[in-house]
Order: structure tokens, then C-alpha cells, then sequence
């Protein structure tokens, strides 16, 4: 026995496994219920009382020593398998490579500047019906209104839990009516998020960009806070300085309705063609909320009033960093998205 023992140390001494399955059908030669250890101890049975206590301390030393060669190949795979992959956890942060998209950076820089205003952020369905994009709003049905907005429809069929229509929301105010429905009073919310409009790609327009809405309400709230909010909106991000100004426009969920411009950041108001030479451009549109969505949402608006605006993040993205084609945003060329990596 003590010869076998020796030959088979020698044998599995020289035994390099070439591969995870090799190794694998080495154990089971050796280590399985059927493999030549079991047998050995089978046949230890037989010994001599007098060599018993050798040939077991020799027999667990090669049953030892098999396991150690398995475990040691074992650790081998493993190590060559990870470095097949590219994946290397060791390396240092900086260099894993990737940014945040500009539009990512720009929606938190805004939500930001609202969130220490004291401003939370709020959100709500893409996939929305008609009374929270539309009707709660003040649209009323057939209103001309509608068609600022093109919409994609997914059902006009109205069906048991699908009371009205479903569409994808064309703008963030959506959200301003989930905002009061929930009756929380004082409401200061944004919401940024997708909107989606059927219209044709080009520089100017695409049919998914992004917006952020803005609401409060509060008794007393005036136009004067709202002029002063977004004042300050526009120094904060624009660079103190920057110059405002609001020109009368219309909104059906807003009266008095407003469009405000700044001084145009790229030429300072003196006329680039981004500005079409006018000094101005225009980034929002804002109000004082019509008592009718109020009433609609069940506030009172004689104890209530307040505002609401909304921008366009494409728009404020294309001013910051002087983008000239809405496309890009979409396109995920790296050339473009690795100019923001240290954004
Ligand atoms: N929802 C408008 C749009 O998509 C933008 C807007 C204008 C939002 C005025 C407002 C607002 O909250 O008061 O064109």
C-alpha cells in the first residue's frame, strides 16, 4: 500500500489541469465517492494494526495534498477568467471614463437654484389622460388652444379605467394638477421632465425635449413674486447682470400670461444672429394661475392665488453652451457628449 500511495503522490504531483473541466475530472478521479481515495481507504481496512496508524497519516496526507493542487489550480481559472473580462474593479476611480449628458447637468444645476429657493421636486406620468394635460388646465374642448400643442394620441377611446383619452403630455403642467389635487397648501413645486409633441425633426424642434414647470401657491402670492423668482433664476444661472424683461403673451392656464426674455448671453445684448440681432432671447413662458385651474383642482381661489412657469431645458442647454441644433442632444455622437466630461 505504501508503494501505491507513493505512486499515485507522484502523480498527482506532476498533474497540471489545462482547463476548469480537466481539473474538474481530476477531482472526481481522485476525490469522488468512487475516485482512488475512497478505494484506498477502502483497502486501509485490511492493514496490519501495526502499520495502520503510517499508512493513515499517509493516506490523509495525500488526500491533503490532492486537495491543496485543486484548490491552488482552482485559484489560477478564476484569476485568468476575470482578466479575460474588461472589467478591472481595482483601477482608480478618474480613470473610468464617461459624463453626464448636458442635459442631466443642466436640469440639476436649474433644479438647484428652485431647490434652495425652497422648492421641491415633483413628478408625474409621461403616458397622461386629457383632463391632467388639457382639461384641468383650462383647455376646454375644441378650444383652438389645444393646437399650440400637437399631440400624440395613444386612445381617444374612452373605456372603463381609462376615463378620457390617453396621450403622451405635450407639456410638464401637467404635473401642476397633480400637484394641487393632492391640496397640500402652500404648493412650490418643479417639475422637470419628457414631453412629447408630433412634430417634425429639425434644428429647431423635435418631437421629445424636456421641460421644467415651475408652481406656487400660497395666499398673497403676486406677479411681483413671480418677477422677483425668476429674476433671480436668471442671475444665478446666467451670471449677475443678466437683464430681464416680461412681454404680455397668452396661456389658458395663466392670466395674466407672460413671456419672459433675457439680455442674449452670447453677444450681451449688442445683436449675434443667435439673438436675431434683437439683443433678446426668449427662455419661458409664466403667469399668474387662472382662478379656473384652481377651482378645477377644488382651492379656493379667494383664500389662493398663485404662478407658474415653464422652460424648455434644450433651450437653456443650446444658450449655455451655444448649441445651434436640437439634435444633438439626441444623437449620442461622443464627439459632442465627450465636450462635457468635466462638466
Ligand atoms: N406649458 C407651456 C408650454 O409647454 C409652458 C408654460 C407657460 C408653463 C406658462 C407654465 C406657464 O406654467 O405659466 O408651452
Amino acid at each position: 500500500m505504501k508503494e501505491k500511495i507513493e505512486k499515485i503522490l507522484a502523480e498527482v504531483k506532476s498533474f497540471h489541469a489545462d482547463s476548469k473541466e480537466a481539473l474538474e475530472q481530476f477531482r472526481i478521479q481522485y476525490l469522488s465517492k468512487k475516485g482512488t481515495i475512497t478505494e484506498l481507504f477502502t483497502e486501509f481496512k485490511q492493514v496490519a494494526p501495526e502499520m495502520r496508524k503510517e499508512m493513515g497519516m499517509r493516506l490523509n496526507e495525500l488526500k491533503n495534498t490532492i486537495q491543496d493542487i485543486i484548490d491552488e489550480q482552482q485559484k489560477q481559472f478564476e484569476t485568468t477568467n476575470e482578466a479575460k473580462t474588461d472589467l478591472d474593479l481595482t483601477l482608480p476611480v478618474d480613470a473610468m471614463k464617461g459624463s453626464r449628458h448636458p442635459l442631466s447637468i443642466v436640469r440639476s444645476e436649474i433644479e438647484d437654484i428652485f431647490k434652495r429657493l425652497g422648492f421641491v421636486v415633483a413628478e408625474g406620468p409621461e403616458v397622461e389622460d386629457d383632463y391632467h394635460v388639457f382639461a384641468a388646465l383650462n383647455f376646454p374642448p375644441d378650444h383652438p388652444a389645444r393646437d399650440m400643442q400637437d399631440t400624440f394620441f395613444i386612445s381617444k377611446e374612452p373605456s372603463e379605467n381609462k376615463p378620457t383619452d390617453v396621450l403622451l403630455r405635450t407639456h410638464t403642467s401637467s404635473v401642476q394638477v397633480r400637484a394641487m389635487e393632492t391640496n397640500k397648501m402652500p404648493i412650490r413645486i418643479i417639475a422637470p421632465g419628457r414631453v412629447f409633441r408630433n412634430e417634425a425633426i429639425s434644428a429647431r424642434a423635435h418631437c421629445i425635449f424636456h421641460q421644467i414647470e415651475g408652481l406656487y401657491i400660497d395666499k398673497n402670492v403676486s406677479f411681483a413674486d413671480l418677477k422677483q423668482t425668476l429674476y433671480h433664476f436668471v442671475q444665478e444661472y446666467f451670471g449677475e447682470g443678466t437683464k430681464v424683461r416680461f412681454r404680455p403673451s397668452y396661456f389658458p392656464f395663466t392670466e395674466t400670461s407672460a413671456e419672459m426674455d433675457i439680455s442674449c448671453n452670447i453677444c450681451g445684448g449688442t445683436g449675434c444672429n443667435i439673438c436675431k440681432h434683437t439683443g433678446w432671447v426668449e427662455i419661458m413662458g409664466c403667469g399668474i394661475c387662472d382662478p379656473n385651474i384652481l377651482k378645477a383642482s377644488n382651492i379656493d381661489p379667494e383664500e389662493y392665488t398663485g404662478y407658474a412657469f415653464g422652460m424648455g431645458v434644450e433651450r437653456i442647454a443650446m444658450l449655455k453652451y451655444q448649441i445651434n441644433d436640437l439634435r444633438m442632444f439626441f444623437e449620442n455622437d461622443l464627439r459632442f457628449l465627450e465636450q462635457f466630461e468635466n462638466a
